[in-house]
């Protein structure tokens, strides 16, 4: 059932894929910078509700008012800005389903990843519970509604004493103060404990991508107010709650909950709301799946130079005090809790070598369930088997290529990440004449299944990060295929043919 939610999904994603990778480049493609994105559409809501709030009037008489004036009167900014905190705050809606769907289908939401999953449930509720009391500010009709459907829904709460729906009989019952708490939630409460709640839904990883490219947001921005001179946000009819609202134009990327309030009950809407979160805060867990090895260091080989650390996508490393007696000052640490198996930690390591020749060949950090030395052993078995040009391919393991290259019987050798494969053992492939070229396929940068794994590889082989490829080895022999993983048909094959030409010239 989940595998195929998760087919499903990537389904999805290529459908959208299509025409966003015809316009634009991988580092400016929005679907993948999801979470960023939703990041700076949060600023653009933030500053463009710093300007509303320097006008808004938090009086039951004022607010209506004072919303009229910034968008009649001062329609050349204060409409604007109206328009644009509105139309941010639904362009968030939609980068954050994206997001999480993204996340879920490509998995990375399970073993130690939990946390950053269960962590984001609260930003949505946030989030949600934002926009409706935004709504709520205006004081017109579609506020009349929104809050008293959502007195309805409060009120059927058992825990609250006092009927919060007694405050909307009549506009004389209406406190100025209840109105200030709302503006207090949606202009202090909500946003502080928001920004919170993303600093702890990202602060377990190491480097969270936080900023879109800069050409990314300019556009956005630009659409945004091109959508806001067009279609000006502007209210309903000023509330009056004698009278019962007509026609309302719901905006449905926040309310589309409020009508489901009439059709069922405000009983069954909670029911509703909390059985899906719930279903979400236990996915990482349904079914239990088995935990693979975290990293293990030794302590022989390890020379305390940190790479390991800054290069763990997942912070599951840092140095800690020696602890063998040796001239280091530090060794390598990896919290078990965090450490998601992924290997990059490994290419890493300056100690990663294939070239050892005495002893067992034991990096300073390795996996026990995928080990440098196994990863040399395979090298030497789809070593030259004949056939001149030979090519081994490298593939992620979770790069969807990897079917594709075993259906087509090519020579390769499987890595949790590329980011595992330290450059020395490219080196080592075309050095010891095991094969005349490399090919290397993982998943696209932004799409990579740890993060940093593909942006590593390149800037290893480009000779931009530690642990470099050495200056010998011919660049012309080693070829990169990033797929994104949605890919139906990669065209690996044709990849992998291509690249036996050019070797062949
Ligand atoms: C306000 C809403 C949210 C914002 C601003 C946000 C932002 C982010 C950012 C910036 C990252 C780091 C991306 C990277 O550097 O790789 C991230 C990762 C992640 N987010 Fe969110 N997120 C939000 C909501 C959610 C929700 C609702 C979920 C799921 C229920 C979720 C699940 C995840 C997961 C699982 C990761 C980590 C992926 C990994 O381990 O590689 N996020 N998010
Ligand atoms: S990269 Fe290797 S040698 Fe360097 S600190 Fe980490 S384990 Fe030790
Ligand atoms: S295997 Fe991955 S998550 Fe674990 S320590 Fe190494 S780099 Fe970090």
């Amino acid at each position: 059932m989940i595998a195929r939610l998760h087919r499903l999904g990537r389904a999805f994603f290529g459908v959208l894929r299509r025409p966003m990778a015809r316009a634009f480049d991988a580092a400016e493609n929005p679907l993948n910078h999801l979470g960023a994105m939703t990041i700076f559409f949060l600023w653009i809501v933030l500053i463009s509700g710093i300007w509303l709030l320097i006008f808004f009037r938090t009086s039951v008489s004022g607010a209506f008012e004072s919303v009229e004036y910034l968008t009649r009167e001062q329609w050349y900014l204060g409409g604007i800005m109206r328009s644009l905190h509105r139309y941010a705050s639904d362009a968030a809606i939609i980068t954050i389903l994206l997001h999480i769907v993204k996340e879920f289908v490509f998995n990375r939401y399970r073993s130690n990843r939990w946390f950053t999953w269960v962590t984001g449930i609260p930003l949505v509720w946030m989030i949600f519970v934002l926009g409706i009391t935004g709504y709520w500010l205006v004081w017109d009709e579609l506020a009349q509604y929104v809050a008293i459907t959502s007195a309805e829904l409060m009120d059927s709460i058992p825990i609250f004493t006092d009927s919060m729906a007694g405050n909307f009989l009549s506009d004389d019952l209406l406190s100025n103060r209840f109105f200030t708490l709302m503006a207090f939630l949606h202009l202090i409460g909500l946003p502080i404990f928001l920004v919170f709640g993303i600093w702890l839904h990202v602060f377990r990883l190491n480097g969270p991508r936080i900023n879109p490219a800069r050409r990314l947001m300019a556009a956005s921005l630009i659409a945004m107010l091109v959508l806001s001179a067009l279609y000006p946000a502007i209210s309903h009819e000023q509330a009056e709650l004698a009278m019962t609202p007509q026609s309302l134009r719901l905006d449905w990327f926040y309310l589309h909950v409020y009508p489901l309030v009439q059709i069922w009950s405000p009983g069954w809407v909670w029911v509703f709301l909390v059985g899906i979160s719930t279903v979400i805060v236990i996915a990482p867990w349904a079914p239990p799946q088995k935990k693979e090895q975290a990293a293990l260091v030794t302590l022989d080989f390890c020379n305390g130079c940190e790479r390991c650390v800054d290069d763990c996508p997942f912070g599951a490393v840092e140095m800690v005090p020696r602890t063998d007696g040796t001239n280091y000052t530090h060794q390598a640490g990896v919290d078990p809790d965090l450490c998601i198996s992924c290997g990059i930690c490994v290419g890493a390591c300056p100690t990663a070598t294939p070239f050892r020749s005495r002893g067992e060949l034991l990096p300073g950090i390795d996996l026990p369930d995928r080990m440098a030395s196994a990863l040399r052993e395979d090298i030497i078995a789809a070593g030259k088997q004949g056939e001149s040009p030979h090519v081994i391919v490298f593939a992620c393991r979770d790069d969807q290529q990897v079917q594709e290259i075993e259906k087509a019987g090519l020579s390769f050798v499987k890595v949790n990440c590329m980011g595992q494969l330290p450059p020395s053992y490219v080196d080592f492939t075309l050095s010891r004449g095991h094969a005349d070229g490399v090919l290397l396929l993982g998943c696209l940068d932004g799409n990579c299944s740890y993060r940093y794994g593909a942006e590593w590889t390149e800037q290893r082989l480009a000779r931009q990060r530690d642990p470099m490829l050495r200056r010998r080895v011919d660049m012309s022999r080693v070829a990169i295929g990033w797929q994104a993983p949605w890919s139906e048909n990669s065209g690996v094959v044709q990849k992998y043919e291509a690249f036996l030409r050019s070797l062949q010239q």
